[in-house]
Order: structure tokens, then sequence, then C-alpha cells
């Protein structure tokens, strides 16, 4: 019996290295026709012995092994394929829904603000007046948590336009070549929005995971880097009008290198919030509750260096629900909670670490001097 089941491994193997050879080469039809005898056997092997330890492996294969012949498929039709994206139909790691974000939504960050409104709702509306052009990449770095997608998906609104969101994860992909093919249709769908008239901005977010590290193939990152690079070259020709733009994203800046930075030619710093700015940002998160007279949110503010705006939105979001808790435990929740007092605040507090350290900030400061531009 083990005879047999060595030999249908055998199979199995022969049958998925063509299959990966010519999946690398480019030769679609045997890449497919190759993936789908080892799913055979494989299928075969996982009836005939499914206890065998290996058996939860073979299964896992089987199902990455029709995913790709699902995507060499699209591959392979050319026609077929730029019908499908038309319709929208296989991009599902593109979001391209309109966030409901404004900027009045965002508390404080006015620097940043301006520098995004002077860099694309300016020359969106006003092309003419960039006659020497104007930047169409803008990099976002800063501590997690602090509102770097908030403030893409709110340039989304305040310009009329089309905003892709992805995450850089997502383009990576195991398959060699995939992943390139992404960058390269990402691009030419927000060419083809903004060819119709509608501004297009690619907001990529965590973009350092583009440089990171390839797991199954030893140099995909870096083809994937230039991929990207070439594209965002594509975007500066200067007699080109159409309006696409990139974001992107970073919470770790330093693991992008030289030429990458370059591409981004504002890079804009969003900091933690500042004692101003996290009064804001408790006033805003606390607009709708109900608060005991006691409740001091300034002392709140000089109490949180280092929380992020997540951090005090959870914080406000705590002190809330000690309310609501109660309110069930007393009537079983009947009637309205009571007033939020200074002391759920500070129990929602003691419970919280903040997430931003002084060594965090300086690592950003630190890049900031050296490649800040706003
Ligand atoms: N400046 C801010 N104003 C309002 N809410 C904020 C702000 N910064 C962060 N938040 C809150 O924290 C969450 C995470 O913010 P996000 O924009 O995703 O941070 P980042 O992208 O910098 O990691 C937001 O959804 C929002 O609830
Ligand atoms: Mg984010």
């Amino acid at each position: 019996m083990s005879t047999g089941l060595h030999r249908l491994e055998a199979i199995a193997k022969a049958y998925a290295v063509a299959a990966v050879q010519a999946d690398k080469e480019g030769r679609y039809e045997d890449a497919i026709k190759n993936y789908r005898k080892a799913i055979e056997v494989l299928h075969k092997i996982v009836a005939l012995y499914p206890t065998i330890p290996l058996a939860g492996l073979y299964r896992k294969l089987i199902r990455e092994y029709e995913e790709r012949v699902e995507q060499l498929e699209r591959l392979k039709l050319p026609a077929a394929n730029a019908s499908s994206e038309e319709a929208g139909g296989d991009e599902d790691w593109i979001v391209t829904k309109k966030p409901s974000i404004t900027f009045a939504d965002i508390a404080d960050l006015y620097q940043a603000k301006r520098a995004i409104i002077e860099s694309i709702v300016y020359p969106v509306k006003r092309p003419d007046l960039f006659p020497l052009g104007w930047p169409r990449g803008i990099l976002l770095f800063g501590p997690p948590g602090c509102g770097k997608t908030m403030l893409a998906a709110a340039v989304a609104n305040e310009v009329d336009g089309v905003f892709m969101h992805v995450d850089a994860a997502s383009i990576m992909s195991k398959w060699l070549g995939e992943a390139e093919k992404k960058v390269k249709r990402l691009f030419e769908k927000a060419r083809r929005i903004a060819s119709e008239g509608k501004p297009a901005i690619i907001f990529i977010d965590e973009v350092d995971a583009l440089l990171g590290v390839y797991e199954h193939e030893v140099g995909g990152e870096i083809r994937v880097r230039n991929q990207f690079l070439k594209e965002m070259d594509g975007l500066q020709d200067k007699s080109s009008k159409i309006h696409v733009y990139v974001i992107a994203a970073t919470n770790k800046p330093w693991r992008l290198d030289e030429p990458f930075i370059r591409r981004f030619q504002k890079r804009i710093y969003i900091p933690p919030p500042d004692f101003n700015a996290r009064l804001e940002l408790f006033k805003l998160y606390t607009k709708g509750l109900k608060l005991a007279d006691d409740v001091d949110l300034r002392k709140l503010a000089e109490m949180t260096e280092g929380y992020s705006g997540s951090d005090i939105k959870d914080i406000v979001m705590e002190a809330h629900l000690r309310t609501v808790r109660e309110l069930f435990e007393k009537t079983g929740g009947e009637g309205e909670p009571r007033p939020i007092t200074m002391q759920d605040f500070l129990e929602a507090l003691r419970n919280r670490r903040p997430s931003i350290t002084k060594d965090m900030i300086k690592a950003y400061e630190a890049w900031y001097s050296k490649f800040g531009a706003v």
C-alpha cells in the first residue's frame, strides 16, 4: 500500500514541478494542464489515504493549484481579461468605494490637511495655475493610529474623485510575476478612470510591504518595486494632464529606499497628537455622549501624552461602555445609562498603555529631518 502511495506522490510531484516551471516561463497553457494533472493525482491520494500525515498539506496544495489555474485562465485570455476588468470583476483587492470621511471628521493635523489641499485639491480644480506641473506622489508617515488612513480617505471626498484603496500586502502575491501584474493593472485602471474625467486617487496603505520580504521567491520584491517606480515615473510625465495621484502611508518609513522615497515629492509627517490635538480628539469623540459635571477634558488631554488618536477613541468608548455595562447589570437594559464620570475615564485610562513611545517619536523625527518634504 505504501509503495502505491509513494508512486502517486512521485507522479503528483512531477506534474507540480512541470507546472511551476511552465508558469515561471509564461507558458500558461502548459502550466494549467500540469496543475490540473497534479490536482487530480493529489485528489486521488487524499481519497485513498485520508489519514496520512501529509493529507492536510495535499489538500492545501489542491486549493492553491486550483486558485492558480483560475488566475492563469484569466491571464491567458487578454481580451476576456480586459472586459472583466472593465466590469470591475476580478479586482477585488482594489476597493473603489467612496469613503464618507471628510476633513471635518479629523481632529487637528492642520498642516497635513493644508499640504494635501495644496498638492491635490488645487491642481485638480485649476490645473492651468500649475504650468510647472505638480506632485503626483504623497507619502504620509508616522506612528500607527494617528490618522493617515483617515486623511487619505478624506481627500477623495474633497476632490470629487475615485478613491482606490489597496493594501500593499494584498498586492504581494506568492505567485511569480503576479504582484507586478497587479501593480500594472492598478495603474492602468487609475489612468482609465482619470482619462474619463474623474481624478483617480490610488491609496496604498502600509506601503512598506511592497518592499517587504518575499517568502517564496528570491528577488521578487525588487521587481515589484521596479514596476511601481516605473508607473510612478509615468505619472510624472510633464505633458500628462490626467489626474492620477498616489498617496502612500507607512508606519515604517525607514524601510523605504531612496529611489522609492524620491518618487513621493511630498512627504508629510502625521505626528502623534499634542495637547491641543488630544483635547480636540476628546471633544470630538465625546460629542454625542452624556458627561457628568466633573469630567475635565483638558485634564484628560494632559494625562494622555503618547496616546494616539485611536487610543483616545478607545478610551472614550471604554468609559462609555462602563456606564452601559452598569445599566445592563442593574436593570437588564432598561432606561438610559448614567452620565460618564471622570472616574470612568480614569479607569479606562488605567487599563490602557500609550501606544507611542518617545523612542518611536525620535525615530520618526530623525527620518523626517532627513527626508521630510512638505
Ligand atoms: N486625527 C484624528 N481625528 C479623529 N480620529 C482619529 C484621528 N487619528 C486617529 N483617529 C481614530 O483612530 C482610527 C485609526 O486611525 P487611522 O487613520 O487608521 O490611523 P493610521 O492610518 O495613522 O494608522 C481612526 O479610524 C479614528 O477612529
Ligand atoms: Mg492606517
